[in-house]
Order: C-alpha cells, then sequence, then structure tokens
C-alpha cells in the first residue's frame, strides 16, 4: 500500500479538471477521480466513498451557485503519510456569513444546506475562504492511516 502510494507522489499524481456552466456531468467526473486517486493511494471503500462524496458536494456547489471553476487533485506526502489534497476554486459570487455555512442548516438554494459541512466531517482537513463578488475556495485533505 505504501509502496503504490509513494509511487503515486510527484507531479503525475495531480490532476485538474475545470468546471464551467451548469453542467452537472463535472460532479461525476470529480467523483470518479477522486475515487480512483483514493483506491489506487490505498485507501478502502468507506474512505473512498467519504472522499469522492465531498468533492461531489463542493462541486455541486460551483455548478449551482458559481459555475466557473476548477477542481485539483493532487496525491501528497507529510512526515510519510500519504494523503489526497483537493482545492475547489471558482470565480463566482462568493459567500457572506462562512461561519453560517459551515454551522450547516442553511441554504440559499432549495437544498438541505448539509453539503459544505458534511464535506468538513468527512475529510481530515478542511478550509473555506471566500470573499463576495471574487469567489470562494475549499482546501481539503484525507490521510491514509
Ligand atoms: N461555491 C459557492 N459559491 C457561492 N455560494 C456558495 C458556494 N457554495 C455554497 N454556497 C452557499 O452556501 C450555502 C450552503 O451550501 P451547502 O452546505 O452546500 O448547502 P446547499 O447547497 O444545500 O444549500 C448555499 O446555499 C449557498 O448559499
Ligand atoms: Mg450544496
Amino acid at each position: 500500500m505504501a509502496e503504490n502510494a509513494n509511487a503515486l507522489v510527484g507531479d503525475t499524481a495531480s490532476l485538474s479538471i475545470n468546471i464551467q456552466g451548469r453542467d452537472e456531468m463535472v460532479i461525476v467526473t470529480a467523483r470518479g477521480a477522486a475515487r480512483e486517486l483514493s483506491r489506487e493511494l490505498g485507501f478502502g471503500i468507506v474512505d473512498q466513498t467519504r472522499v469522492a462524496t465531498a468533492i461531489s458536494e463542493i462541486i455541486r456547489n460551483v455548478v449551482q451557485y458559481a459555475s466557473e471553476g476548477e477542481v485539483q487533485f493532487r496525491v501528497i506526502e507529510e512526515n510519510g503519510q500519504p494523503g489526497l489534497e483537493m482545492v475547489v476554486v471558482d470565480q463566482g459570487p462568493g459567500i457572506a456569513d462562512v461561519e453560517r455555512v459551515l454551522r450547516g442548516g442553511y441554504s440559499t438554494g432549495n437544498g438541505f444546506g448539509r453539503g459544505i459541512s458534511g464535506a468538513r466531517t468527512l475529510m481530515d482537513d478542511f478550509e473555506l475562504q471566500s470573499e463576495v463578488g471574487r469567489g470562494t475556495r475549499v482546501w481539503m485533505r484525507k490521510w491514509l492511516r
């Protein structure tokens, strides 16, 4: 497992996907990429699903609320521990009340407001930065254990 992960670390293990327009197909593509990368890294089926679900929710938000952005996947290693890093950046309207969105249960769409708070609990590291009128950046990591 560790050997497999080491082979993946580096430039060849990074992948980026453009998000453009309201086409939800990109959710399926990113979900597949997340699952594939985490499987190759040695994640079990449960963690593969956690990672795939988290990225689905964050990309669904870009499609729904921003419609222009990019997701970047990177296989990383810190202190000998491999992990998967996913960064989603958009140039949408941004989020005015980040605290409220992180708490969950708040939606300006017709959702449950559980996408971001859910993704946060599924990942090990999670950071959301947003600026109204400029866009949003979500940074998440999951470690192999
Ligand atoms: N990328 C984004 N750009 C702008 N607003 C966003 C973005 N992602 C989330 N939001 C805002 O945060 C709210 C909560 O998002 P989320 O937790 O995914 O729940 P839901 O999508 O069900 O509303 C959304 O209703 C929306 O107002
Ligand atoms: Mg959502």
